[in-house]
């Protein structure tokens, strides 16, 4: 039994054309940790607002825990929903301590609970310390866990975050995510989490929901929607990739496509004429006898690996996108040079 259970909900915002969630079903089970993942504008915060009753669903309905929070004839207010929300600015109130600020939400609970449940969770959040201070004396990566402790405090169902990590720089926000999931895991919450970034979606989730245009995409765990992103759209927004269209071998397993022979991780489970495929850049490996070949047309050095494009020597003409394979920073790769390369199978994929 699924506790959160999206149903078929669509926002259509008067006067816009196309709607900004279009039918999205989703099922979460308890304390497990889910990222919305999709470019600027695919319709993220509009499925959080609608969860948390901000804005509601032109049609469809919303489920927490075998309750009806809204459809076309109920719609629960916010505050009943039993939802703790961290907001993108942390929305803490300056003028008051971390100590009111967790207790905001408490009004209803008794004095003697309140300072216990405020302790308990700033010790969650590891700042039992900073209870006194203001928000503007604490850094970013506290300012998040003091907002993470409000919405924790009132122990929701359901902790909803819209791009937790965009304010903070690249250091700190490797280890909020990790802080981040810790904390959740530990109060063992449900989560739904916004983001724009792969890398946070992939560190903190159990499964990420890919959308795009308002539409799911994908719903998978890190690992198989990163080796098997189910269409064109998935496998380039989450890495880089290479696409490539082909015929399917007689044996369902190899297609052969302008660059040669390309090896599928295992046979076809049904037998197509033209596929597209996508091929990780770091599934192609830079070898003295590879299967492929071709000149370096650009070389870009990005720290752990070096990203080069790579113009295959059999293909017609130069019409088609270079292959974008990573080779090791220790490798002295000149422009101009010509390479060979074999294509692990484990990185390739069918896709839509
Ligand atoms: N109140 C509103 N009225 C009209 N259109 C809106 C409203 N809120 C959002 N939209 C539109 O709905 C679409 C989805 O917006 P939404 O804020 O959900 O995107 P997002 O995925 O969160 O994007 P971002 O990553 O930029 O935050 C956009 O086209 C946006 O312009
Ligand atoms: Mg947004």
């Amino acid at each position: 039994m699924s506790f959160i259970q999206l149903e078929n909900i669509t926002k259509a915002f008067t006067g816009s054309g196309r709607p900004a969630v279009d039918k999205l079903s989703l099922k979460i089970k308890e304390g497990e940790i889910i990222s919305l993942l999709g470019p600027s504008g695919c319709g993220k915060t509009t499925t959080l607002r609608m969860i948390a009753g901000f804005e509601n669903p032109s049609s469809g309905s919303i489920h927490i825990d075998g309750a009806t929070i809204v459809n076309e004839s109920r719609i629960l207010p916010p505050e009943k929903r039993g939802i703790g929300m961290v907001f993108q600015d942390y929305a803490l109130f300056p003028h008051m301590t971390i100590q009111k600020n967790v207790m905001f939400g408490l009004n209803k609970w008794k004095t003697r609970e309140k300072k216990a449940r405020v302790k308990e969770v700033l010790e969650l959040v590891g700042l039992e310390e900073y209870g006194d201070r203001y928000p503007t004396q604490l850094s970013g990566g506290q300012q998040q866990r003091v907002a993470l402790a409000r919405a924790l405090a009132p122990k929701p169902h359901v902790v909803l975050m819209d791009e937790p990590f965009s304010n903070l720089d690249a250091g700190l926000r490797e280890k909020m995510r990790f802080d981040v999931t810790n904390i959740l895991r530990r109060a063992n919450t449900t989560a739904i989490i916004v983001t724009h970034d792969q890398k946070d979606a992939f560190a903190v989730s159990d499964r990420v929901v890919v959308m795009n245009e308002g539409v799911i995409q994908q719903i998978a765990a890190p690992k198989e929607m990163y080796r098997c992103p189910k269409n064109c759209f998935v496998a380039q927004f989450v890495g880089k990739t290479n696409i490539l269209t082909g015929k399917m071998d007689n044996d369902l397993r190899n297609i052969h496509t302008h660059i040669g022979k390309v090896m599928l991780p295992e046979e076809s489970k049904e037998r197509l004429e033209s596929v597209t495929l996508s091929i990780r850049p770091e599934g192609c490996m830079l070898s003295e006898k590879g299967a492929f070949c071709g000149v370096v047309d650009r070389v870009t050095y990005g720290g752990e690996y070096q990203e080069l494009h790579v113009r295959l020597h059999n293909e017609p003409g130069l019409s088609k996108a270079p292959m974008m394979i990573y080779a090791p920073v220790e490798q002295d790769v000149e422009i101009g040079s010509i390479v060979s390369f074999d294509i692990k199978p484990e990185l390739v994929a069918l896709v839509e």
